[in-house]
């Protein structure tokens, strides 16, 4: 057994035996002298060999990586490192011994390590040696951990659900897992544990929760895994209020434990419609300013040809201010910001600047000086400052605004890793029209309540109905989303017909629910938060892949162990699957 963890000795320990043991992080050998760099799960300590130490040779035939185990006295070093908590001393060793022998590693187990990822996830336990790694994975661990304290100390159960179960309804594509005993049926993953935690508010528990794995065949983006946790909260009894409230408490418990900051709450609020007229977003940024502006009236009668035709066609001029900008931003940029903007869809983007007191921009010419001073204003455009407007339907608009305003903030380092602006986005619409499909969709789950007073609207103008939902937002993350739920089965069936899911649908998916809340069900809501999107704000890293110990690639594959792989025909005979034919031509 060893005495100490590698972080622990300083010099108030000089003169005290310990037995350490560790990776070799490196071996010095300055001729007469040795010193191993001996790392472990917390840190670092110098073993020093003297010239008069007859281990000395041995010593440095240490290899990086090595497994190793030594004994001896500390003592104070000639040469301090102020850049380690041990650096005041070393370890005069009289023994130790190799536990095991290391490869030469494929890439440099420090935190400025040059590797790829590709070849990091490869041998992902080599990265995951690294001290960055480490400290994501504690900063994990202890959110996890003030998590279950802090719900246990206000009454909730800990449960867990099904892996193996039907396809749930939070609309991405689902895993799905043959059964052996009943051919050509499938087990779906769950992409979260909506139903069961409504099942279990039905079968008469209050507070439940669960940090629950959630499976979601999508397109991978770097805020999004394939599989991942959710920290997953169901109350009854309750209203939109408690679960707020209490998620509030929950981030300002976890926040305080892991950084020791104190969150001012409550955290603000703004409307799904608020946050996407200023943002043009469902999760804002708000560290920032440069909101979006409507130009209203200042073009209705513009002789500029693209302002007047989008105008005809009932879509919108808005803009951003860059304020004290226009300096930061040369022609070549603005092309680039242009691109962007095309990319996403815009006909153009105009740019603006105010120098020497005077819109100077491509289209000045085509404007009038009426138009010109009602933009200044309506703008708020100062001497320096970077006014954008894109013209488009409104959709588009806010698509390409609230895009460009956080490529600026992070070219133009206007935000901080540090600053934590948790808020609530509320009052979401029940649902949205899908023009692809011809029909209405839910925008949070097809379980979620309908505000009492827009009830009727469910009939008679259903994109108007409100829901009781609510996502967190932080740094222009959607952290986590929630909602009161249905809780009678009359409702739901009206929810049902908006949807366009006919009765056999209802049955042959959900039929266990409405049967279930035909026996009596208590009001209820809940929320879950997405628990890698929380560590990347907390751990202030923009790859998810850096708060999970074994994560996927942007494809879904696991590097490490080669997953997804084929298996062989005798595992596919049992599962009556075929391959697919190739086809010729
Ligand atoms: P929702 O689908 O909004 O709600 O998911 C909740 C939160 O889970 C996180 N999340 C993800 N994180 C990483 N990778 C993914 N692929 C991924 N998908 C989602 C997000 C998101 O905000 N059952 C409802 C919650 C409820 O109504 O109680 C649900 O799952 O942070």
């Amino acid at each position: 057994m060893y005495t100490h963890h590698n972080n622990e000795l300083t010099i108030r320990d000089a003169g005290k035996r310990v037995r350490l043991k560790g990776f070799v992080q490196r071996a010095r050998n300055l001729g007469n002298l040795v010193f191993v760099d001996l790392r472990d799960q917390e840190g670092i300590t110098q073993l020093a060999f003297d010239a008069d130490n007859e281990l000395r040779m041995e010593a440095g035939r240490l290899k990086a990586e090595y497994v190793i185990e030594a004994e001896g006295k500390v003592r104070e070093r000639s040469s301090k490192n102020k850049d380690l908590p041990t650096g005041d001393i070393e370890i005069d060793v009289d023994a130790f011994r190799v536990l095991s022998k290391a490869a030469q590693p494929p890439m440099l187990i420090r935190d400025e390590t040059d590797a790829l990822e590709e070849v990091r996830l490869r041998h992902r336990y080599l990265d995951l040696r690294r001290p960055r790694l480490k400290r994501l994975m504690k900063l994990r661990h202890q959110t996890v951990k003030a998590t279950r304290d802090f719900l246990n100390e206000e009454g909730f159960m800990e449960f867990e659900t099904p892996i193996l179960t039907k396809s749930t309804p939070e609309g991405a594509r689902d895993y799905i897992v043959p059964s052996r005993l009943d051919k050509h049926h499938f087990y779906a993953l769950p992409q979260s544990p909506q139903l069961f935690k409504q099942l279990l508010m039905i079968g008469g528990f209050e507070r439940y929760y669960q940090i629950a794995r959630c499976f979601r065949d999508e397109d991978l983006r770097s805020d999004r895994q394939p599989e991942f946790t959710q920290i997953d909260i169901e109350m009854a009894f309750i209203d939109q209020e408690a679960v707020i409230d209490l998620t509030e408490k929950l981030m300002a418990r976890i926040v305080k434990e892991t950084k020791g900051v104190e969150l001012k709450r409550p955290f603000p609020r703004m409307t799904y419609e608020e946050a996407l007229r200023d943002y043009g977003t469902d999760k804002p940024d708000t560290r920032f300013g440069m909101k979006i502006v409507d130009t209203g009236e200042t073009f209705a009668k513009s002789g500029f040809k693209v302002f007047k035709t989008v105008l005809e066609k009932k879509g919108t001029i808005r803009g951003v201010n860059a304020k004290s900008l226009a300096a930061a931003y040369s022609r070549k940029d603005l092309d680039g910001l242009t691109k962007e903007a095309e990319r996403l869809g815009a006909g153009g983007l105009v740019h603006m600047k105010m120098e020497d007191g005077e819109i100077k921009s491509p289209i000045a010419k085509f404007l009038s000086e009426e138009e010109k001073d009602g933009l200044t204003e309506k703008m708020r455009m100062e001497e320096g400052d970077l006014v954008l407007l894109v013209a488009d339907s409104e959709k588009t608009v806010q698509k390409v605004l609230g895009r460009l305003r956080i490529i600026i903030a992070k070219e133009q380092d206007l935000v901080s890793g540090d600053d934590l602006d948790f808020h609530w986005v509320v009052e979401w619409p029940m649902f949205e029209y899908d023009e692809e499909e011809g029909r209405y969709r839910s925008l949070h789950h097809p379980f979620t309540r309908v505000q009492d007073e827009d009830r009727a609207k469910l009939s008679s103008d259903p994109l108007a109905a409100k829901a009781y939902g609510y996502d967190l937002v932080v740094q222009g993350y959607e952290l986590g989303g929630g909602s009161m739920r249905i809780h009678e089965t009359k409702l739901q069936g009206e929810v049902f017909r908006v949807l366009s899911i006919d009765e056999k649908t209802q049955r042959e998916r959900f039929g266990f629910l409405l049967d279930a809340l035909s026996y009596g069900t208590p009001p209820h809501g809940g929320i879950a938060l997405g628990l890698e999107r929380l560590l990347m704000v907390l751990g202030q890293t923009e790859n998810i892949r850096d708060v999970i110990a074994f994560p996927k690639t942007q494809s879904g594959h696991c590097l490490l162990t080669g997953a997804p792989s084929v298996v062989d025909e005798e595992q596919l005979r049992e599962l009556a699957l075929k391959k697919e034919k190739k086809r010729d031509g």
